[in-house]
């Protein structure tokens, strides 16, 4: 029997894995190798992405997933035509961490302090680089040179560091040079300019001290925070690509709740066109041919999932889709080694990850797992729930978790606030909204889920995720096991 044939009709919970002889002593995620292919062109050291959900990933989630070595997604939760709003969350994420930042935010000197204080606000950076007009450096203002004084109409000027009371450095500098200087010179900030004077870059002490807390984060060649970014398949989607790749998106989505379509097809041509060097990652699709069909348009990666998602109804409404373990061995066998592929949805319990990613996921995506937390976008309510074993109705916070298809979703993107909930139906709506319960932050999420990844490794006889791969990918049969209906009670019932 192939492995095709044993989880035909099989989702996660259909199976377990036989545990085999343990070679580590360790189970440390800090010493066990997680790295894994997101696209053709990139890898990430811990397989997870954050799904492209806007009750999900926005720039504070992508920055703990690529802080702690995975990606997140921004979605187009954007109403079409409004690119800007999208492209700041990216902005936001490429700024929050850097080697050398080489476009500080600047301010002329003679701005107002409410200007300069408004920038910040809306840069979310607590430094400005006061330059003039031919953008040679004249000073440092920072946020404690203005605190109090939010609404003067005192010049930039009377309040910033000036320059001659700076440390600068002229020209280029590695990082290890520049955190040996600026400890030298007891300073937090350099800036660095050219001989004439005009800046070419600013150097902080908390970016140097966040890469070295940092050593799984997923970065770029400039040493700042990679991230993702959904562009749809239709309308703004080519001019919302250019201005994400300006920004610096690090790879865009084109997802589409059936990627297998001519509407992707357009798409992927279109994107591939204009941008034929981005990672662009498409989906999704849930079959051997759909995978393929994406593959050979030149999608650097293939998202596989029709219907596992938790906030997702396709498959109640329209009665198709492939079992989440099924749809990832069959787009697997589609696509070989040649491009990586996304296993999108479906994970309710850490174990399933390990299952994604032996059964053909290159790397994992997460909405409802991540929904929730500190960094998912949204407001918290309150909700009265009554316990059952006083009776006693207390108040629980929670945040909304929506599908993308969904009605209350739709209605935002589509700015459709007066129509009604019929006509609002007829668009087809495949997604709901549920509560979820606040359960603290996200980065705690994802730590615990690379502790019982590592664990998983561990009982799977390997030292690392890919020894695990090729263990498994040479003898399936070996672990994989089909349940009963008692066993899988026994197993995944409490
Ligand atoms: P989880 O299970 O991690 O799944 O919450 C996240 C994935 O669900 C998909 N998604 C949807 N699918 N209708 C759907 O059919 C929807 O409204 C919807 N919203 C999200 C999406 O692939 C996401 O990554």
């Amino acid at each position: 029997m192939t492995l095709r044939e044993l989880v035909h009709g099989c989702t996660f919970d259909d199976i377990l894995l036989a545990p085999q002889f343990s070679l580590i002593e360790s189970r440390d995620p800090a010493t066990i190798d997680l790295r894994s292919r997101l696209t053709k062109g990139l890898s990430i050291s811990r397989p997870v992405v954050s799904a492209n959900m806007d009750t999900v990933t926005r720039a504070p989630m992508a920055i703990v997933m690529a802080e702690e070595g995975g990606i997140g997604i921004i979605d187009r939760g954007f109403r079409p035509g409004d690119i800007e709003p999208q492209v700041r969350e990216v902005q936001v994420v490429k700024r929050s961490q850097h080697g050398v930042i080489h476009d500080p935010y600047t301010i002329e000197s003679d701005a107002t302090v409410t200007e300069a204080a408004a920038a910040m606000l809306r840069s979310r950076v607590g430094t400005l680089v006061v330059v003039d007009g031919a953008r040679k450096l004249v000073g440092l203002l920072t946020e404690r040179d203005i605190r109090f004084l939010a609404d003067s109409t005192a010049r930039v000027a009377e309040r910033m560091t000036p320059r001659d009371q700076l440390v600068l450095h002229e020209g280029d500098l590695s990082l290890p040079d520049a955190e040996r200087l600026m400890v030298a010179r007891k300073v937090k900030k350099l800036p660095l300019v050219r001989a004439d004077g005009t800046l070419i870059g600013l150097i902080t002490s908390r970016d140097l001290l966040r890469q070295r807390r940092l050593p799984f984060a997923t970065r770029d060649d400039l040493g700042r925070l990679r991230v993702g970014a959904a562009i749809g398949a239709r309308g703004d989607y080519l001019e919302r690509a250019a201005e994400l790749l300006r920004a610096g998106a690090d790879v865009l989505v084109i997802d589409i709740a059936h990627g297998h379509s001519v509407v992707m097809e357009r798409a992927l041509a279109g994107v591939r066109a204009r941008f034929p060097d981005a990672e662009v990652i498409a989906g999704n699709v849930a079959t051997a041919e759909g995978a393929r069909f994406l593959a050979d348009r030149g999608a650097s990666a293939v998202k596989v999932g029709i219907g596992p998602g938790g906030g997702c109804t396709t498959r109640i409404t329209t009665s198709f889709g492939v079992p989440q373990l099924q749809a990832l061995v069959d787009c697997r066998e589609g696509v070989g080694d040649a491009v990586p592929v996304i296993a999108d949805g479906g994970i309710k319990r850490h174990g399933s990850l390990c299952e994604a990613l032996l059964m053909g996921g290159d790397t994992v995506m997460l909405g409802s797992a991540f929904a929730g937390t500190q960094e998912s976008p949204g407001e918290v309510v309150q909700k009265s729930v009554l316990l059952p074993e006083s009776q006693k109705t207390v108040k629980v916070p929670f945040k909304v978790l929506r599908g993308m298809a969904s009605i209350q979703a739709i209605k935002d993107r589509l700015d459709v606030e007066d129509a009604d909930v019929i006509d609002l139906q007829a668009l087809g709506a495949e997604g709901m909204e549920v509560s979820v319960p606040l359960r603290g932050s996200a980065r705690s999420v994802f730590q615990d889920m690379m502790k019982h990844l590592c664990s998983s490794i561990s009982y799977g006889g390997a030292d690392s995720l890919s020894d695990l791969r090729a263990r498994f990918d040479g003898d399936p049969l070996r672990y994989v096991i089909r349940l009963s209906a008692a066993a899988r009670r026994e197993s995944y019932e409490r």
